[in-house]
């Protein structure tokens, strides 16, 4: 079955091919009657082990705006509560037929093993810091839909990298389209093998955003973190904190990003999150839902070929 898993799976013509199908649904989006039936007689579960506002909420709508069959596991009142591992809980579900499974989970690699187990195809929607590649498209959305192309242009993504599921998706997405990325945090949230990400690596934030097209904020992680470094939320804002008086040396014209959710006063000051002439943070929550109908659109259209 075809899965969805990972950002290393698509070539520059896939990526393309989904933007260009995002960019159609976007357009169905805007308009009063939104549904379509590529996805009918179809059925998904989305399977969320972690929470999530953005994701979860889109997938369910991509879903129904297709014309899928949609159900939401709620992790919390399932039998996960009693125990239940994640492959009996996918396997079960399994056994339902669904068409799409989408799996959330705190492991990294949880997605990649339940495609070995159930018979349907999977989409990774995050798993722990390795990867959360519906993201990193609609990522990439909102910057081709803001710019008109990815290619040439400087993508700064700073702060917690380490822990970043969001950074490492989209490093190989943008270096796919010939994007220049950088990394930029201190050296405790920048992994240690980052050098060969492909990316230039700044641990000082007006050098790393000097000149960037794209401001690109993540979120401080701290749950993620086991006590060994837990930055001040003062000192991180000095520092790392995305305000106007660091923007300004980004380039003219620069758009600022962040997936979600935020920590206002910590990585990004408000005015900025606020300030729809740089923000593209409300586009990117736009283009999820049309991202994911791209995605789950696809793997249909791959589901009916192997029929
Ligand atoms: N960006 C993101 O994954 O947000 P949620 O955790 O709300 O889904």
């Amino acid at each position: 079955k075809p899965h969805f898993l990972g950002a290393q799976d698509l070539d520059p013509p896939d990526i393309a091919n989904l933007l260009d199908l995002a960019d159609v649904f976007v357009d169905l989006n805007r308009q009063s009657t939104k549904k379509l039936d590529l996805l009918r007689g179809r059925t998904l579960v989305n399977m969320f082990f972690e929470n999530s506002t953005r994701t979860q909420s889109s997938f369910e709508l991509a879903g129904k705006r297709l014309g899928a069959d949609t159900i939401n596991m709620s992790m919390k009142t399932s039998s996960v509560a009693k125990g239940e591992t994640l492959i009996d809980t996918a396997v079960t579900l399994n056994a339902m037929k669904p068409d799409l499974l989408v799996v959330r989970h705190s492991a990294s690699g949880a997605a990649a093993l339940l495609a070995q187990k159930v018979g349907c195809s999977v989409v990774n929607a995050g798993d722990g810091q390795h990867q959360h590649p519906t993201q990193a498209l609609l990522d990439m959305l909102s910057i081709r839909r803001a710019f008109g192309h990815v290619d040439g242009l400087t993508i700064a993504i700073c702060g917690d990298v380490t822990h970043s599921r969001v950074a490492r998706s989209n490093v190989i997405l943008l270096n796919a389209m010939g994007a220049n990325v950088r990394l930029v945090g201190p050296p405790t949230l920048i992994p240690g093998d980052a050098d060969q990400w492909g990316t230039e690596v700044y641990h000082d934030m007006r050098e790393g955003i000097a000149g960037a097209d794209v401001v690109m904020m993540l979120r401080l992680q701290l749950e993620r973190m086991d006590g060994a470094f837990i930055p001040s939320a003062r000192e991180y804002y000095r520092f790392f904190g995305l305000d106007r008086e660091k923007l300004a040396v980004a380039a003219p014209g620069a758009k600022v990003m962040h997936p979600g959710p935020m920590n206002r006063g910590i990585e990004i000051d408000s005015e900025i999150a606020d300030d729809l002439s740089v923000s593209l943070i409300q586009d990117q929550v736009e283009m999820g839902v049309a991202a994911r109908m791209a995605v789950l659109a696809s793997l249909a259209a791959r589901l009916e070929n192997d029929r």
